[in-house]
């Protein structure tokens, strides 16, 4: 069983990780149009990656009995044409999830709900890895500043992320 109101944020979540897959692939466009292929495609992967975060909420809710509800969402915003700036925007979004997270388990704990308690446990992980992530590659890339070179070779190792479901990276 699940309650109303736990149902209810977890399709807010459901919202929140389709926005999160959306604004990734707007930033996987923008550095593609900035000739930055290799963070194209590293934004494309994680674009995928937050389009299965949404369906595993909405499996879950609707194994706990629940309702899933998919339900729309405001255009994602990129700011600015930098590598750098364009990652940080990623970072502040990802420590926006990891608060509704963090809300969503203190929600499920209040109404000793441990079968979602458990469930979101998998998410408290997965934020802690999302926002390391980001901040090594912003680290990198203060590092690197204007360096041409710099940028090329981070580009590059951006681009060798494997896809979801293991496709072959983009050359
Ligand atoms: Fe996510
Ligand atoms: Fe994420």
């Amino acid at each position: 069983m699940i309650s109303k109101n736990l149902n209810d944020e977890l399709n807010k979540q459901i919202t929140y990780e389709f926005y999160s897959s959306h604004l990734y692939l707007a930033m996987a466009a923008k550095f593609a149009s900035i000739d930055f292929t290799g963070a194209s495609t590293w934004m494309k992967t994680q674009a995928e990656e937050e389009r299965i975060h949404a369906i595993k909420i909405m499996d879950f809710i609707i194994e706990a009995g629940g309702e899933a509800k998919i339900t729309g969402f405001e255009d994602p915003e990129v700011k600015g044409e930098d590598l750098k700036l364009i990652f940080e925007q990623a970072l502040e979004h990802e420590r926006f999830v990891t608060e509704r997270i963090n809300f969503l388990m203190s929600l499920a704990g209040d109404e000793k709900n441990y079968a979602a308690v458990n469930f979101l446990n998998w998410f408290v992980n997965e934020q802690v890895e999302e926002e390391a992530t980001a901040e090594a590659i912003i680290k990198s890339l203060k590092l690197i500043g204007n360096d041409g070179n710099g940028l090329y070779q981070i580009d590059k190792e951006l681009g060798a992320r494997i896809a979801v479901g293991g496709a072959e990276p983009q050359k």
